[in-house]
């Protein structure tokens, strides 16, 4: 694991970006793992902008998300394929049909898990995912649980993500159950760019980079990784 702390959450998403960039200009159709979450989006304004410039294209790049909430339409403001959509897809060249999600509301949970993992092996496996983590140190909604997952499943939140994501919901409450990539697909990619920003992340942070590598810090896990990067802001970064 590769610790970088850098003074502000925009040099963070210059030096997240720029490794997305990099690693499509190296393979115009590489296979990106994208997060959602605040602590992306400078990440997705620099691509967008690398992309406006005409410094990269995302034309012939496939795309996974992590996670999409359950029983809340697609459409829905606050789904993450609008939040993807409006922060990043609609400002880059790639192709739709090449946008891929969990989808929330599919009846058979394992089925869909089945038809993700097919998908992404299908597309030759993740080249670059991009992890945000959570205050009790999820990645993607893999919550703290007695054992790491293997494959993508349907997840009930816990209390701590319900807290920390419900401001989002005003017309709705939020959903209490999602489906997530398992921390074993998180772990199959090729490369792996994890960002953190603030305060609220210093405890999981600390648990991720200097506790054993436990389920109950789903994060801890990518110190097991052959090529995981960590960029954090000095505030996430005040523990170690
Ligand atoms: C949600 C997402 C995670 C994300 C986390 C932190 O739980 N499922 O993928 O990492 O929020 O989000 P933020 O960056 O807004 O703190």
């Amino acid at each position: 694991m590769k610790v970088t702390i850098l003074k502000t959450a925009q040099e963070i998403g210059r030096t997240a970006g720029e490794m997305f960039v990099q690693t499509v200009l190296a393979k115009p159709d590489a296979v990106l793992g994208l997060a959602t979450g605040a602590t992306p989006l400078p990440t997705y304004d620099y691509m967008a902008n690398a992309c406006k410039e005409g410094r990269v294209s995302f034309k012939d790049v496939s795309t996974f998300n992590l996670d999409e909430y359950c029983d809340l339409p697609k459409s829905h403001k606050n789904s993450y394929f609008t939040f993807m959509t409006e922060n990043l897809f609609s400002k880059i060249d790639v192709n739709s049909a090449n946008v891929h999600f969990l989808d929330g509301n599919a009846p058979d949970a394992e089925a869909e898990s089945r038809r993700y993992a097919a998908e992404i092996e299908r597309a030759g496996g993740i080249d670059i995912q991009f992890l945000g983590i959570g205050r009790n140190g999820h990645i993607a909604f893999n919550e703290p649980s007695d054992k790491f997952t293997n494959d993508a499943f349907k997840v009930q939140l816990t209390e701590s993500t319900i807290e920390a994501n419900s401001m989002y919901f005003d017309d709705v409450p939020m959903p209490r159950f999602a489906m997530t990539m398992g921390v074993g697909s998180i772990m199959r990619a090729k490369k792996i760019v994890l960002v953190a920003t603030g305060k609220s992340k210093a405890e999981a942070v600390f648990a991720m980079i200097k506790g054993d590598i436990d389920p109950h810090c789903p994060a801890s896990i990518l110190k097991a990784h052959p090529d995981c990067t960590v960029l954090l802001d000095e505030d996430a970064a005040s523990l170690l």
